[in-house]
Formats: structure tokens, C-alpha cells, sequence
């Protein structure tokens, strides 16, 4: 006798990494990330709808783990990720992570994903998309300072949607600089390796800052950000690890993504709890202008949010509504009569032994 199948509704689609990373060769990089600001766009300029909470974070000695929920009402979706600067040292990722979008009406999934390779796209996606409101006008050079696993998404989001030709990639490892340039070699944009962060921001318009420590690092000190620039920052994100000398901090006119949230992970976490951020959805949908003037330091102290990965998984359902490669996972019990789960293993047992 053959063995039950799993019940239509015990199947939820599961996109693996191998799934993802085709995802994104038939995609084309660049047309991902266009694609994905698109919908982390869409979210923030209907930023009222959403609930809202800090991220709900795990601190240990060697990194965090964070969930991060949220729902605009008809769908809701969470992340798990890891952040823990250390675990190069035993061949793991500093950051990993999978999520779930669920149907608010029935609280089923729709969809379970790996988000390690999804944070890297999306991440590049809102910080791109931030700059393209905050960067000087014709910004053409970037410089790249950490050049680990994000930093070839933040150089091609940069292009894709700023316009920038040139990368100054500089990372404390020669290493990570030397693997970063090889990744983008032939990807259309000038790269040039740098000795020093000092050398990194020579003529770039835009400075990206993406290491990682688990404690408070000076990346840029004060002396070396001239007027006229943007950064964007995205290594500091936890409480006790930030990036920037806290006097850029204050000649910046600062822009976050939620502010309950960053003023506890964010660089802003060395300013007083009042002093003045712009959220970014407010520059999105109109109700700010961002960038005023030529000489204006603009920073956006990114961490990360919820809605960003609410978009990014609202994006990839979708994609696999117009055919894109996933698997179906028998993730939920589907017996015939739904009170009688109990039953459902009884069923299965008779079955296995009749098989
Ligand atoms: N804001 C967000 O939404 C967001 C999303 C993803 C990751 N992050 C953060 O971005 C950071 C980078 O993530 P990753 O996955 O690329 O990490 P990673 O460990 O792969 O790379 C970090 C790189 O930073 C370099 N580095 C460390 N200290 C440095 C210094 N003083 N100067 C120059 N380079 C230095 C390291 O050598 C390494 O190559 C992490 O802190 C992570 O938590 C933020």
C-alpha cells in the first residue's frame, strides 16, 4: 500500500540557495536589484500601514541573533539572521539568514526562503536607493571600505541605480580587497585597490562603510570627510559596534530607516536620544527633499529593517508566481479532518506498517 502523500496544504514553497543563486543568474544581478528597490520603494512610501518594532535581538559575546517581523495587514514576514564577526575564523559567514511571508487571513506561509544572499541584494537595494536621494548630483565614484561578503552588491547596486563608474575598495584584509576585484572585474566598473581607507575616499563622492567588529571601530575619523559627500554607512548596527567618529556625526544631516530602532543600533547610538534624524520613507514619498545643497554632508546610518526584507520577500513571491525555480516543502500538517491531528499519525503508522 502506498504511503500517504502530504495534503495540498501541508506544501509551502521553499526557495534553497541553490534555488536562489539560480534566481539570480536568470535575473541578471543588476535587473535584481533594480527590481528590488522597486519594492522596498513601494513599502516605504506606505510606510503608516506597517507595524512597526525594533528588531527583537540575542546579544552574545561573539555576535547577535535577530528576528525581524512586521505586517502591513495582509501579509506579515519575518527574518531570522546572525551577525557574528568572528565566524570567518571557522569558515562561516558573518551574516546568514532565512525568512517566511505569511497570509495574515489564515496564518498559513507562502513562502520559506534562504535571506543570506536575499540581505546582500537587499541591503545594496535600499542603500543604493537612499543614495540616489542623498548622493551629490553626477556622483560617479564610490569608495568601498570592507570588502567582505556585501561588498560587490554595494558596488553593483551603486551602478545600477546611481550611475557610479568607479569603486576605491579598501579592506584592513588585502585579501578581501584582492577577491573583491576579482569578483568585479568585467562587471563595468573602473576598480581600484587602496592601501588605506585615507586613499579609498580620495575623489569619491560617495563613501560606503561595511565591516565588521563587534566593538565600537573608527573607520572615518572626523579630518577625512570633506564637505559635499554621502555615506553610507551599513557596519554599524548593533548596540557597542559602530563605525564613524561621532564629530562627523554631528556636521552630517543624518537619515535612518527607523528611528526607534537605530537610535539603539546605529551609529546615532553615540548622539542624544533627541538629536535630529530624517527617517528615509519621509524622502521616498516626497515629504522631505534629501539632499539640499552642494556642500552638505549627507549620512545614511543604515541597519537594516523589517520592511526592507518584508519587501524583498514580497518581491521573490511574486517571481515565483511568473515561473521562477523553487521546491514545495511539506511544512504543515494537513490532515483530512483538521481536528483530528492525533489521528493523522495513527493513519500514517497503520500505513507504514501495511507498506
Ligand atoms: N545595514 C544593514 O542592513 C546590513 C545588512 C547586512 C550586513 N550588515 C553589516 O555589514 C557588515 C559587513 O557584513 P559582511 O557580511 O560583508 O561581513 P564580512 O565579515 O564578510 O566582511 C567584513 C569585512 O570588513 C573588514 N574590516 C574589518 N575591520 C575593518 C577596518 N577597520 N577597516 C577596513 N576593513 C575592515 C574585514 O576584513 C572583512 O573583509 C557587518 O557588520 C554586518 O553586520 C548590515
Amino acid at each position: 500500500m502506498p504511503l500517504p502523500a502530504p495534503g495540498p496544504m501541508s506544501l509551502v514553497p521553499f526557495v534553497s540557495v541553490e534555488a536562489m543563486m539560480k534566481i539570480v543568474l536568470e535575473q541578471g544581478i543588476e535587473r535584481m536589484l533594480i527590481d528590488l528597490a522597486r519594492y522596498i520603494e513601494d513599502d516605504f512610501r506606505r510606510w503608516e500601514q506597517f507595524d512597526k518594532t525594533p528588531r527583537i535581538a540575542a546579544h552574545s559575546s561573539e555576535g547577535v541573533i535577530e528576528l525581524m517581523p512586521t505586517s502591513d495587514g495582509r501579509s506579515y514576514g519575518f527574518k531570522y539572521v546572525n551577525g557574528h564577526p568572528r565566524n570567518f575564523q571557522t569558515g562561516r559567514q558573518t551574516v546568514t539568514a532565512f525568512g517566511v511571508l505569511s497570509d495574515v487571513e489564515t496564518g498559513y506561509p507562502v513562502l520559506l526562503t534562504e535571506m543570506t544572499i536575499l540581505t546582500a541584494l537587499r541591503t545594496a537595494a535600499t542603500s543604493a536607493l537612499a543614495a540616489k536621494h542623498l548622493a551629490p548630483k553626477g556622483a560617479k565614484v564610490m569608495a568601498m571600505i570592507g570588502n567582505g561578503a556585501q561588498s560587490e552588491f554595494q558596488c553593483l547596486a551603486f551602478k545600477a541605480i546611481c550611475g557610479i563608474d568607479t569603486v576605491r575598495l579598501y579592506d584592513i584584509d588585502p585579501k578581501a580587497t584582492g577577491k573583491a576585484a576579482r569578483n568585479l572585474a568585467g562587471k563595468g566598473l573602473a576598480v581600484v585597490p587602496c592601501t588605506s581607507a585615507e586613499q579609498a575616499i580620495e575623489g569619491a563622492q560617495i563613501i560606503t562603510t561595511c565591516t565588521a567588529d563587534k566593538q565600537y571601530a573608527t573607520i572615518l575619523t572626523d579630518n577625512m570627510v570633506g564637505s559635499g559627500v554621502h555615506i553610507n554607512a551599513i557596519g554599524g548596527d548593533c548596540p557597542g559596534k559602530t563605525e564613524l567618529h561621532r564629530d562627523i556625526l554631528t556636521r552630517s544631516d543624518i537619515f535612518v530607516e527607523y528611528s526607534a530602532q537605530t537610535r539603539i543600533e546605529g551609529e546615532i547610538q553615540q548622539l542624544d536620544a533627541d538629536h535630529p534624524v530624517t527617517e528615509i520613507w519621509q524622502v521616498l514619498a516626497g515629504k522631505n527633499p534629501g539632499r539640499r545643497d552642494d556642500k552638505q554632508i549627507t549620512l545614511f546610518d543604515s541597519v537594516g529593517f523589517a520592511t526592507e526584507d518584508f519587501s524583498a520577500l514580497r518581491y521573490l513571491k511574486d517571481l515565483l508566481g511568473s515561473g521562477a525555480g523553487h521546491q514545495m516543502l511539506d511544512l504543515l500538517a494537513d490532515p483530512d479532518d483538521p481536528r483530528d491531528l492525533f489521528g493523522m499519525i495513527e493513519r500514517y503508522g497503520k500505513a507504514v506498517a501495511a507498506a
